[in-house]
């Protein structure tokens, strides 16, 4: 049997957003578990520093410096990321934020759905076949419970009429279990799973950068605080953790993940018709086809 704490011996894993928070603390327990792990975000002193924390642990340790709200630089990632791996065993798509103000990327799309959820669309594609032929493989989303106050419109899903930051983030988290759930779909058969993480509420994380300062405030009261609805980021990350390494949900797929175990998401990531029609809005937004590059032949 697999000793659970080396259950990544020789695999090679992908955190986006690696470089703090959730990201590191997952990053950290997969090197500990045996993987080559490499990390992406754009803050290059704590990027050099985490590969540092990673190399420590004994295995392979990897910064690349990306800023996932450009499509073009999402590319290069994953080619880069090609030109030194031929495999992906886990792929973690960690990254994300929140801003109080819209703004819109060099693509011209809304930043926190471009961000939370067309960067690990567009990566996501770009490394499928290395999945694949990799398998048993993972990827894992990181999500929120946020998703439940979000809905999907797609007559303004860039928020452009009345921009909200806190409704932006939702919805951009509710795009993160739909995509997962459709992910899981697409890969049925392949061996690689795909499934959706919230980690809880860690108010402690950077992730409130973009906030106003009066959120920011908020955010710092709740994690002084003992408060019995906060968590730790050694907390948040264990559900994240476990989808991305415990042995025993080898070919678990399609599921929400909390710290409890797979739980009911919103009854919106259920409903079919709404999972393929943001897949195909999505594909779009990032100008590739629907369909995933994966070679029916590779598949196990
Ligand atoms: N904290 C919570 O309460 C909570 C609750 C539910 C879900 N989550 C989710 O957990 C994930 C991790 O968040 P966290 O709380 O750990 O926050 P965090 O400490 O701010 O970490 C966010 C990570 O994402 C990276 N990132 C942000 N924007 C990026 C961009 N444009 N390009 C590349 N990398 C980018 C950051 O790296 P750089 O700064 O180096 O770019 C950082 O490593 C997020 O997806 C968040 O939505 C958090």
């Amino acid at each position: 049997m697999v000793e659970p704490d080396r259950a990544l011996d020789g695999r090679v894993a992908l955190v986006t957003g690696g470089t703090s928070g959730i990201g590191r603390e997952t990053a950290l327990a997969l090197a500990d578990r045996g993987a080559s792990v490499a990390i992406v975000g754009r803050d290059r002193k704590r990027g050099r520093a985490v590969a540092r924390e990673l190399e420590a642990r004994g295995g392979g340790a990897e910064f690349y410096a990306a800023g996932l709200a450009s499509q073009a630089t999402v590319r290069r990632l994953a080619d880069e990321f090609r030109g030194r791996h031929d495999r992906l065993d886990v792929l973690v798509h960690n990254a994300g934020l929140a801003l109080d103000r819209r703004s819109e990327t060099a693509d011209g799309v809304e930043e926190t759905l471009a961000v939370n959820h067309l960067a690990p669309f567009l990566l996501t594609r770009r490394l499928a076949d290395l999945l694949v032929e990799s398998a048993p493989a993972r990827v894992v989303v990181v999500s929120s419970g946020l998703h439940e106050r979000a809905a999907i419109r797609f007559d303004d899903l860039q928020l452009e009429r009345g921009y909200d930051g806190l409704a932006a983030y939702s919805r951009s988290k509710l795009a993160n279990v739909l995509f997962a759930y459709e992910l899981a779909e697409r890969l049925r058969g392949t061996g690689v799973t795909a499934n959706a993480v919230d980690p809880g509420f860690v108010p402690s994380t950077a992730l409130s950068r973009g906030a106003s300062l009066r959120g920011r405030l908020a955010l710092r009261l709740f994690s002084l605080l003992p408060l019995p609805f906060t968590r730790s980021v050694e907390e948040g990350a264990r559900p994240v953790i476990r989808a991305a390494s415990d042995p025993t949900l080898e070919g678990v797929t399609g599921k929400y993940f909390t710290d409890d175990g797979p739980t009911q998401s919103s009854p919106e990531t259920y409903d079919e018709r709404t999972r393929k029609r943001l897949w195909d809005v999505s594909a779009g937004l990032v100008g590739v086809s629907p369909e995933l590059p994966v070679e029916p032949g590779a598949r196990r």
